[in-house]
């Protein structure tokens, strides 16, 4: 059954909630302890769409997995692969089935074969840099034309050996593939120009409990030595900076004060100046971050989003809606995806002063400088926002869409709720803890999205539970 979000703005948001672990991080470790035979025990593990169909897709390779959602707690063994084929209905469901052939080309000489990828309609979101960095460490890969649907076909029937791999851009799916497959590569593999993203480096301290040698330097190269023997794992998942920007400009835009527990102050840094910048208040606590409206919001400011440690370019969305509540003209510029300013028209229909630049504007030229791709944005504030009929494209443009919604007093109504499920756990009860006027119903079904028909399908494989 699909549902809408009704939502009534207007209210400061107040409160405390919990963050939860990062589904960035989640669904890369369940990849990764297909590595081995061992049992794994990962705790604070996120409730989420995208976990529950990373599970799925694990339980048709041989995962045994005991999932209490209750206690936030996930065991998964995965004694021996039952297979090495990645079904064909998983094409276009996340960005996870890729890094299968990573994870699985140490654990088998026999073909691999996983489906395109899906995950949020960003830009083109090429795979190159995952399959030229196999292909250096020895794997053979084609494309094939399936039907309808396209697949990847690796093979390494002579095992994988160590090489260096110097990515041209420091993608975060190539990291993470190269690291899963170098961990059973013969001798050592160097990662020039990494990735560096905590949730990378979350992986790489779930692979050094599992069995792996890794060193990380700052320059960005990560050097991975062979893993010979491999150990049960107990690892907490890191809290989702995601999550945790994403209700914090909640409680600035609409002059509350939220408080979130787990926030890490680390993982935080490039958000937390952007919002001093603005005039917004936080304060680092003990065991989390509070956030609050500290008087007028100041615009004028300029955000490049970037690889880490620069602004994430999933911050990008609802910053854009906390800036049309700041007084001036702030300019954002996206360097990470060509395509990821698709909600600014939906914003402008609801009241947002806003303006799509196909120039690099404020910083340095991007990788998108001589292309045709609306990739700066001006935003203009403060604007008062009104309620509409909103359908979600993606997970993070629909966070900024409920983040809208909750400025404006009259009722909106959101679609495609599906896309903030694959992220954003308890939602509903969580906004409504901090006094928001949101409810979830159900959607009357001529108005289903065909694009959710998939997601659902998948989620809807396998509910029965498995114990290890
Ligand atoms: N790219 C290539 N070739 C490749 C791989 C990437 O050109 O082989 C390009 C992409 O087209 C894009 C850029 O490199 O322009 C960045 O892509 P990257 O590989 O770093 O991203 P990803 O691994 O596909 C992850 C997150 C995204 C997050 C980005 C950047 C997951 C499942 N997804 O995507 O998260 O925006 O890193 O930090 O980890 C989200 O959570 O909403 C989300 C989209």
């Amino acid at each position: 059954m699909s549902d809408l979000l009704k939502i009534k703005g207007g209210k400061p948001l107040q409160g405390q909630i919990k963050a939860a672990g990062a589904k960035n991080a989640m669904t890369k470790l369940l990849v990764a302890s297909l590595l081995s035979d061992k049992k794994c025990t990962f705790r604070n593990v996120p409730n989420i769409g995208d976990v529950e169909i990373t599970v799925n897709l694990c339980r048709e390779i041989g995962s045994e997995i005991n999932w209490d959602k209750k206690n936030h707690t996930l065991e998964i063994v995965t004694r021996e692969l039952k297979t090495s084929y990645v079904p064909q209905r998983y094409s276009g469901s996340n960005r996870i089935p890729i890094l299968m052939i990573g994870a699985l080309m140490g654990r088998t000489d026999e073909d691999i074969i996983v489906p395109t990828l899906g995950g949020d309609l960003l830009g083109t979101r090429p795979v190159d840099l995952h399959i030229n960095a196999l292909q250096k460490l020895g794997a053979k890969i084609e494309y094939r034309d399936m039907k309808k649907e396209g697949a990847y076909l690796a093979q390494a029937h002579q095992g994988l050996k160590g090489a260096v791999i110097s990515l041209n851009y420091p993608s975060v799916g190539a990291t993470e593939n190269t690291i899963l497959a170098a961990v059973r590569a013969k001798g050592t593999t160097l990662i020039k120009n990494a990735a560096i993203e905590p949730e990378i480096v979350d992986l790489i301290l779930f692979l050094q409990k599992l069995g792996a040698n890794i060193v990380v330097d700052a320059d960005r190269t990560i050097c991975i030595q062979q893993a010979t023997r491999f150990h049960d794992v107990e690892h907490t998942i890191m809290t989702d900076r995601n999550e945790v920007a994403s209700y914090a400009m909640c409680a600035l835009s609409t002059k509350g004060r939220i408080f979130i527990e787990g926030a890490e102050h680390l993982h935080m840094i490039t958000f937390l100046n952007k919002i001093r910048e603005i005039g917004g208040g936080f304060q680092v606590k003990q065991n989390g971050i509070e956030f609050f409206y500290d008087g007028e919001l100041e615009g004028g400011i300029h955000i490049e989003t970037d690889v880490h440690p620069g602004f994430m370019t999933d911050w990008q969305q609802p910053f854009a809606v906390l800036l049309t509540q700041t007084k001036g003209a702030s300019v954002i510029h996206e360097t990470v995806y060509e395509n990821r300013f698709g909600y600014a028209t939906t914003l402008k229909e609801m009241g947002a002063d806003m303006e799509l630049f196909t120039q690099c504007l404020g910083g340095k030229s991007c990788r998108f400088a001589s292309s045709d791709h609306h990739h700066s944005l001006v935003v203009k504030g403060p604007a008062t926002l009104r309620g509409k009929d909103i359908t979600i494209p993606d997970l993070r443009a629909g966070f900024a869409y409920v983040m809208a919604a909750l400025l404006a007093p009259d009722l909106s109504t959101i679609s495609n709720v599906e896309f903030l499920d694959r992220g954003y756990e308890d939602l509903v009860s969580k906004l409504c803890s901090l006094g928001a006027d949101i409810s979830r119903v159900p959607q009357p079904k001529k108005h289903i999205d065909k694009v959710k028909a998939p997601l659902q399908n998948l989620l809807a494989i396998d509910k029965t539970p498995s114990t290890v």
